[in-house]
């Protein structure tokens, strides 16, 4: 979702902004903006629909000087991606100020109207537009009632910015920049991250670390009520309610993100076939023989703690909340503990009766989803321990965990989560195989399940020899407009999340159902333009899986099987197979979901789909 940069220092703002941007553009958005102050009274402005690249031709052909500035991806929220809509926004008549804004105002509307009483003039249909003419209006005010004093020639602008924020009801991370004041820029925080680095007589911000590695790696993380006044050589933060505040300068985590492409044709097919890889890195040093069981640095609770839990509650939104489902399934089996799991956007309204002996997970990807945020709040609030299952390093929500465990599956790039799911299944087994050892699972069980684990970056790689054959039979079923995807037990999820990838980056209407549950209304959809995919690797449900096989190929319904190695029944039947490894159930979700990603993708190229950047979806969601 929307992402923000800001300069001030000595170099050409617009050479950081725009590789700032670029690191950003992972996060979905549909135009972008930069804005500049040259000299005092001067304001430079260039925007764009699309991508960075056609914001940087642009500013190829008309650069934009001035040693400070800030830039903005957009995803829409309020009012079509228009270049009027983009980010920055100014206040005032002819730009007193810019400003670059993430999150949603959700009481801009009155807010608008009152401003247009006062004789403002709206050129945007933005939310952001109405907080740029607020501070403007304050700054009035503030003038109005005389000069700011020599030294703090920033007081005025400040007071203004802190009559505004009140004002506010909903989310923003703001980044602001006064055309009379060529030096300062003003960045204030509620709901959406702020991150300043701090470099030799520059500073940056940016809405997540990523644009800031390799520039420098000390930073500050603004909290929620912060605002921060950034000059090149100084940094000052205040607290709404405790005024001036010490800030904490950490050492950034992130790595400097590998670009390239490697010869893959998009991040989405890299980020595939890195997962032998990553799920090795994710396993790294987190596997004890001796013990047979897992070791975790971050949960910052004791083992005898952890005995106490009783029920585990996992929550997420999107592929991570299918990650989720395939951890009920572990730690429910490994562990023998009951195990919910909520989308986060209903539990955070929902006021669920939660026990003293429950602990909360959350799963997410970026850190930063709005609605795994809030619930991890309110259970906080409640007094109960939350932990996250993450993958960004310094998020937000990795901050505000009591602990956590991190993927470390590298930078994902493309929107359409791949690799971190594989590695959100396998920190949930491995948590599964803790929960178990813990309570009944015994030593040899506990060998057991690690020695398959260690196995499992091969089975990855096994599984990723079926590409050629499902490019395929990509080629077959591209043309058609709906899919099922069936599977039971630990498939269940694998089939959502199959269903979830076509549907991102393909823009075909596809479901995931438990195979059996088919014969409940799905099976009314079955004709011979609707293929169905199953799985239908061997485990306790396979006859049944098959009896439902049958029901479909009955129907006249096309027949996509992903199998096991060694299968003869299913290709008797199926139109097209997919061979897969031959492993115990609970690898199964790693190996299965392989071709699954990979059908998606070479239908979505195909379909001649923007792969890596899908319509209307952002990689962070980062509004309610
Ligand atoms: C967005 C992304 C999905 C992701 C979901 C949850 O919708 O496009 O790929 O699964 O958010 O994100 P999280 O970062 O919390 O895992």
């Amino acid at each position: 979702m929307c992402g923000i940069v800001g300069y001030v220092g000595t170099q050409n703002a617009t050479d950081f902004l725009l590789e700032g941007l670029r690191r950003l553009e992972y996060r979905g958005y549909d135009s972008a903006g930069i804005v500049t102050l040259p000299n005092e009274g001067q304001v430079e402005i260039t925007k764009t629909v699309g991508r960075i690249e056609s914001l940087s031709e642009k500013l190829a052909q008309n650069p934009m000087s001035g040693s400070i500035g800030i830039g903005h991806t957009r995803w829409a929220t309020h009012g079509p991606p228009t270049e009027e809509n983009a980010h920055p926004h100014f206040g005032g008549d002819g730009g007193v100020l810019a400003l670059a804004h993430n999150g949603v105002i959700e009481n801009y509307a009155e807010l608008k109207d009152s401003l247009i009483e006062k004789g403002y003039k709206f050129l945007s249909d933005t939310d952001s537009e109405v907080v740029a003419h607020l501070i403007d209006f304050y700054l009035n005010e503030a003038e109005a009632d005389g000069a700011a004093p020599e030294d703090d020639p920033y007081a005025n602008l400040l007071a203004a910015v802190q009559k505004t924020l009140p004002r506010l009801r909903g989310t923003y991370g703001l980044v602001i920049l006064f055309r009379e004041h060529p030096h300062v820029m003003i960045a204030a925080r509620r709901g959406s991250p702020l991150v300043i680095g701090i470099g030799n007589g520059e500073h940056f911000v940016a809405s997540d670390g990523s644009p800031l590695a390799g520039y420098t790696d000390k930073i500050v993380y603004l909290a929620d009520h912060q605002l921060a006044i950034v000059t090149a050589d100084s940094l000052r933060v205040l607290h709404r309610d405790e005024g001036q505040v010490r800030h904490n300068v950490q050492v950034l985590e992130v790595e400097e993100t590998d670009l390239s492409l490697k010869g893959y044709a998009h991040y989405m097919l890299k980020e595939i076939f890195e997962q032998p890889k990553t799920l090795a890195d994710t396993m790294r040093g987190r596997l004890s023989e001796d013990n047979a069981t897992a070791i975790f640095g971050g949960l910052n609770l004791s083992a005898q703690q952890l005995r106490q839990v009783q029920r585990v509650i996992l929550t997420a939104c999107g592929t991570s909340w299918h990650a989720a489902l395939v951890g009920e399934y572990m730690i429910e089996e490994m562990s023998r503990m009951p195990v919910e799991v909520e989308y986060a956007s209903e539990l955070r309204y929902r006021n669920p009766p939660v026990d003293h002996k429950s602990i909360l997970f959350a799963i997410t990807q970026s850190g930063e989803t709005a609605d795994t945020l809030a619930a991890l709040r309110e259970l906080k609030r409640k007094g109960h321990p939350t932990l996250a299952i993450c993958n960004v390093v310094g998020s937000t929500i990795a901050q505000e965990a009591d602990g956590g465990i991190y993927l470390h599956a590298g930078q994902e790039i493309g929107v359409a989560s791949t690799k971190a799911y594989t590695s959100q299944m396998l920190v949930l087994t491995m948590l599964a195989l803790y929960f178990g050892r813990l309570r009944h699972l015994s030593y040899e069980q506990g060998r057991k399940i690690i020695d398959a684990l260690h196995r499992l970056p091969d089975h990855v790689e096994k599984a990723l020899e079926t590409n050629d054959e499902v490019r395929r039979i990509a080629g077959k079923y591209c043309h058609e407009n709906n899919f099922l995807y069936l599977g039971r037990q630990y498939n269940f999820p694998t089939a959502l999340e199959g269903a979830l990838k076509l549907k991102e980056i393909s823009y075909i209407h596809a479901e995931g159902y438990p195979a059996a549950e088919m014969k409940h209304g799905p099976i009314a959809l079955v004709d011979k333009n609707t293929p169905s995919v199953f799985i239908v690797t061997k485990d306790f449900v396979y006859d049944k899986v098959m009896a439902n096989v049958e029901e479909v190929k009955a129907r006249g319904g096309p027949i996509i099987a992903v199998v096991a190695e060694g299968d003869t029944q299913v290709a008797k039947i199926a139109d097209d197979v997919i061979v897969v490894p031959d492993v115990e159930p609970f690898v199964q979700p790693f190996a299965n979901i392989i071709p699954l990603q990979l059908l998606s993708y070479h239908i979505a190229v195909l379909r001649g789909c923007d792969v890596d950047k899908p319509r209307n979806l952002a990689k962070s969601v980062t509004v309610e």
